[in-house]
């Protein structure tokens, strides 16, 4: 078990203006969980997309203040230890074939600033602890959840 240093007073400086940008949720099947997304609860679900190189498909399903996006993977093994090490979305699933809740994702304004706050907090950066480009185009990172109070959670850079 690893315990995070506590910082004696928390990083100064105001919040980056963090917005939840979408709730990442790992399904078995993804064309069966966007029907239910789309039928069973009647929110608007856009197509699949493949972003290239991560071994996954993702549907976006629209709520009125934010997204969820249904992630499934595309092959066995997982291309992403490198950002995601035991994090990733076909672990998630042996762990818990049903799926599930996966990640959060917060929208940061300045993504460099918060990962600075985030280590001189004790916070750490998964895999080589740089942003890569995620599915929407912009650098994210993801949190270990060991030092994130057992929550994954990944931090996109806003517009
Ligand atoms: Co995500």
């Amino acid at each position: 078990m690893i315990t995070p240093p506590v910082p004696a007073s928390a990083p100064s400086g105001p919040l980056q203006g963090y917005r939840i940008d979408h709730l990442g949720v790992a399904v078995a099947d993804l064309d069966r969980a966007a029907r239910f997304y789309r039928d069973v609860l009647g929110c608007p679900v856009g197509e699949p997309v493949v972003p290239p190189g991560q071994g996954i498909a993702v549907v976006f399903v629209t709520f009125a203040n934010t997204r969820v996006e249904l992630i499934a993977p595309t092959s066995a093994v997982s291309p992403l230890p490198d950002l995601l090490e035991n994090q990733t979305i076909n672990h998630f699933l042996e762990r818990s074939p049903l799926g599930g809740l996966h990640h959060v994702c917060y929208e940061v304004d300045d993504l460099e600033a918060v990962m600075m706050r985030l280590a001189q907090a004790g916070a750490r950066i998964l895999g080589k602890g740089k942003p890569i480009i995620g599915a929407s185009g912009k650098p994210i990172v993801f949190l270990d959840p060991r030092t994130a109070e057992g929550t994954l959670i990944e931090l996109k850079q806003g517009a």
